[in-house]
């Protein structure tokens, strides 16, 4: 049992060039969309390898997103970004509690009335959901206001969204209703199944998500867990009893970032110590609970398709799935958890299939959660908002084609606030300063994580050598020869500053200057790649010119201006801040 202040997670235009080709196959009628959206699910620990449904019905069948990453990796920030099209600090809303975040904060950013459920009833479609929509969407808030614009709802509420035995769903604009002792995912099946009776008796185009909160941890709340100081513990998630047998050899993949021996990362992440057997053999129940969760929701999947099937819309219809954030279990010696910025966190499942959209594929384009409602409000033929932070994402064989040469090649990445650890060990208080901002970045002869934290840490990782971001390039401990060590043949040192360029950029971006950044920084576009600003004509440009650099004044919990140092402003690129390497500055190591 813990006290803490509530914890409780819940948490292209692509090829602008042929938007033709961007489109997918016409269908006679107009097409309906069914999203999965499961809650922290992860790509890297291989639990779409455990979901047979999955793989028959989507993955055979679809195209699947293999470099597709949220943004904000916790749920409610990232569940806002991609209902909304926009970065968190386009939304402001960056945590799960408020102050700074939860469904508090969307209703007072006025986001109610501004998302895509609004937009789809606008354009005539129907709108269904159940499962978790926001963290602090409790049986006390519900009602004031209900969640605009769905036409049919059963939502899973706070605080019985995470306890897999006591889900609380709400109806409509019913009181909230208790299933004590159901199993929570079978309870949404049969929620989902009467959500597509209806969807398909009234005879309309619609949109209906299914959002159960496996393989989320177990969250048990003693009382209502809505006061000040709601008590409340974490531990594996539940499987269903015909599930709980399954697996039992399995465990967290060993790969090099697995409980290394040497410590990895920056800030509190490095101060973490190695875990002990103990800690480990739990960390692999922990595991195998998730894997034994996610049974519940293949099924869901496979009932779904069955009566899609059934209804023979199937064929008319988008099947996307996805999940809010992703997940660790012991890489980098951390406890079982979201919310950093490394690639198990970042990376998630997205899987399409639908008319048009390929069979059996796979691609590497870059796509993030910020495409996701510019990507459904193509794919049914309604306007797209100026003020998206992403790009439709391209569905069909040629446009993917298409997109490898024109796409962004970039993923924005921010956080502010705390890290849970959510298995029973170590609660580290140091997370609270998990506060930083990243970039992502894959082209022709590079893949790149680079970041910036709150106490002005650097990170960079080559991850065409080091795939598991074991070795930070801007540690001062590891005696790296900035000057000289290289990546496609230029300096760590010149590389950076191009990086930390582009990250000034994509911290304060609104629209499509997240899209395309290099065009702020070059608005004759004449540089659109990291390639290409690398040329040695912008040398100066980079070094002498753009000096002011991503920096933090002070680690803070929200997205407070005074605390997040300079933002990109193409008057006044000559502010004259530093870029700090663990508290030197750039010129000394340059
Ligand atoms: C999917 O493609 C792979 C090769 O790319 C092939 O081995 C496999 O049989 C295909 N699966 C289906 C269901 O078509
Ligand atoms: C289950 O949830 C209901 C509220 O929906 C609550 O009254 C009840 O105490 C909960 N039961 C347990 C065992 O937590
Ligand atoms: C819940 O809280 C009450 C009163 O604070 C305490 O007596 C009880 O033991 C707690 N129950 C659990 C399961 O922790
Ligand atoms: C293993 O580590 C955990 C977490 O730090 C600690 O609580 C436990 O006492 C340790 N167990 C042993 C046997 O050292
Ligand atoms: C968080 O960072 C602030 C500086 O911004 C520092 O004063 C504080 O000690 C840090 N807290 C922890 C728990 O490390
Ligand atoms: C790097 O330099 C080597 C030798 O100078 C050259 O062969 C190679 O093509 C260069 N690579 C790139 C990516 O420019
Ligand atoms: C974001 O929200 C917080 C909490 O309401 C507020 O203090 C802060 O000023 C807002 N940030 C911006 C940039 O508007």
């Amino acid at each position: 049992m813990r006290g803490l202040a509530c914890l409780f997670t819940l948490a292209g235009l692509a090829a602008t060039k042929s938007p033709v080709d961007q489109q997918p196959l016409k269908t006679t009628s107009k097409p309906n969309i069914v999203f999965i959206l499961t809650d922290d699910q992860d790509a890297h620990l291989d639990s779409l390898s455990y979901m047979p449904f999955v793989q028959k019905h989507l993955i055979d069948k679809g195209t699947h997103y293999r470099s597709h990453y949220c943004t904000t990796s916790v749920c409610c920030p990232s569940r806002v970004t991609l209902w909304t099209g926009k970065l968190a600090h386009n939304t402001n809303v960056t945590d799960v509690n408020p102050p700074y975040g939860g469904y508090p904060k969307f209703i007072s950013q006025g986001l109610n009335e501004n998302y895509l459920p609004v937009w789809l009833q606008e354009a005539q479609y129907n709108t269904y959901y159940t499962g978790k929509l926001f963290n602090v969407h409790t049986v006390d808030n519900y009602n004031s206001p209900f969640p605009a614009g769905f036409t049919g709802n059963d939502f899973l509420l706070d605080p019985f969204t995470y306890d897999y035995l006591n889900g609380t769903f709400q109806r409509d604009r019913e009181p909230p209703q208790s299933y004590e002792g159901a199993y929570s995912t079978d309870v949404l099946a049969q929620k989902a199944y009467r959500l597509l009776d209806e969807a398909v008796e009234a005879q309309k185009p619609f949109f209906l998500t299914l959002a159960p909160m496996a393989p989320h941890c177990n969250v048990f709340m003693n009382g209502t867990g809505l006061d000040d100081h709601p008590v409340f513990s974490f531990s594996a998630p539940i499987p269903a009893p015909r599930h709980e047998h399954l697996f039992k050899d399995v465990q967290v993949p060993r790969t090099p970032s697995f409980n290394p021996e040497q410590p990895s990362g920056a800030n509190w992440i490095k101060g973490l110590k190695r875990q002990n057997d103990t800690n480990v053999e739990y960390n692999d129940y922990f595991y195998r609970s998730r894997l034994r969760a996610l049974q519940a929701v293949d099924e869901l999947v496979d009932g779904i398709f069955t009566r899609l099937q059934d209804y023979g819309i199937l064929e008319n219809t988008y099947i996307v799935y996805s999940s809010d954030n992703g997940y660790h279990i012991g890489q980098h010696r951390l406890q079982p958890g979201k919310s950093c910025g490394y690639e198990e966190d970042i990376n998630v499942p997205l899987i399409i299939r639908g008319p048009g959209v390929a069979q059996n594929a796979t691609t590497d384009i870059i796509t993030a959660h910020t495409d996701l409602a510019p990507t459904f409000l193509q794919l049914l033929d309604i306007p797209l908002r100026p003020d998206f932070d992403g790009d439709p994402i391209p569905l069909t064989p040629a446009s993917i084609e298409g997109a490898k040469a024109e796409r962004q090649e970039h993923v924005t990445v921010e956080y502010w606030g705390f890290a849970a650890g959510e298995g029973i060990y170590d609660f580290d208080l140091s997370a609270y300063n998990n506060t930083y901002k990243a970039l992502r970045i894959k082209g022709t002869g590079y893949n790149l994580y680079y970041s910036v934290w709150c106490n002005n840490e650097h990170e960079l990782y080559d991850m065409t050598t080091d795939p598991h971001q074991l070795h930070n390039l801007l540690s001062t401990d590891n005696q790296i020869d900035l000057s000289s060590d290289n990546i496609l043949n230029v300096s760590l040192s010149k590389l950076a500053l191009r990086l930390d360029s582009l990250l000034l950029v994509l911290k304060s971006c609104k629209g499509q200057a997240c899209v395309k950044p290099w065009e702020a920084l070059h608005p004759g576009g004449e540089v659109t790649t990291l390639k290409d600003a690398l040329d040695e004509r912008y040398d100066d440009f980079y070094e002498l010119e753009q000096t002011t650099r991503v920096h933090f004044e002070e680690c803070v919990r929200g997205y407070l201006l005074d605390a997040e140092g300079p933002q990109f402003d193409p008057g006044n690129s000559a502010e004259g801040s530093v870029f700090f390497r663990d508290g030197l500055p750039w010129y000394e190591w340059v």
